[in-house]
């Protein structure tokens, strides 16, 4: 007997009559994995522990509850339409921001829309919540040019306190910023006082803290001149380049 084709892990849909996207639960991570995970948490500091869901399910599960919290706190998420034993419908909020910004030719507009990115994040902070993975791949614009954040998997209070996971957020979000910027260093940090001067809550201890800790791998990046190999390594580069001096 033939097995079926996999259905597609995230798929736009039709819901109720409105695009929408369905989501499904990504295989649960092989044991070798876990295992890995487990070694890490023993040498590296708590918040480097590497915070993502392990699959299945209640991955989901625990995404679509995330987006309420986040919904009834205001701040702009997809609505949670249906939560079935197989998947979650979340409704359509627009284009993905990494896609929108690809598109973009005017340098001062892109990095507008960076700093609004950074302004969401501190919403999200200031709700007292933690976002877990703020990438520009996961937030979305939509047709009212609103900022959504998508992809609420990973719960990093789980494995960490608060502050230690907003600081990782900002962390995350500036270096997801780098591609699109033309002075990383100066750019970058105009980013993070943006954060400093509209976020209430005060994680600067956290920030440094992180700065600290991923230095001597922004060392291996210099020495290693390895730098500019791929977006992510620059974005890595950069963001605790900056983090370093707080
Ligand atoms: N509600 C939504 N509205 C608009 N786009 C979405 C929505 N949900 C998912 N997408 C698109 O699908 C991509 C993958 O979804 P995401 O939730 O980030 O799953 P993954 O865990 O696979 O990264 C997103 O980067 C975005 O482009
Ligand atoms: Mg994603």
């Amino acid at each position: 007997m033939e097995t079926p084709p996999l259905l597609p892990r995230v798929e736009q849909t039709i819901f109720d009559g409105q695009p929408a996207w369905i989501k499904r639960p990504e295989e649960t991570r092989s044991s070798r994995f876990v295992i890995l995970h487990k070694i890490l948490q023993h040498i590296m500091p708590k918040v480097l522990h590497p915070t993502g869901a392990l699959g299945g399910m209640d991955a989901i599960r625990q995404e679509a509850k995330r987006l309420e919290i986040f919904d009834a706190a205001s701040l702009p998420v997809p609505k949670v339409l249906a939560l079935t034993e197989g998947s979650v419908v979340l409704s359509d909020t627009g284009k993905q921001l990494r896609g929108v910004l690809l598109g973009m030719a005017d340098a001062q507009l892109k990095f507008a829309m960076l700093e609004r990115a950074m302004r969401g994040l501190v919403a999200v902070h200031a709700a007292g919540l933690s976002h877990g993975r703020p990438f520009l791949r996961d937030m979305t614009v939509d047709a009212d040019d609103t900022l959504h954040f998508l992809d609420l998997e990973e719960d990093p209070t789980a494995r960490m306190t608060l502050e230690d996971a907003q600081a990782r957020d900002v962390w995350l979000l500036l270096s997801s910023c780098t591609e699109f910027c033309e002075e990383p260093f100066k750019d970058l940090n105009h980013l993070l006082d943006i954060y400093f001067s509209e976020c209430q809550g005060d994680i600067s201890v956290n920030l440094s803290a992180l700065g600290r800790a991923l230095r001597p791998y922004r060392r291996i990046i210099s020495v290693l001149r390895v730098k500019d190999v791929s977006k992510d390594v620059t974005g890595a580069y950069w963001s605790v380049r900056v983090l370093e001096d707080l």
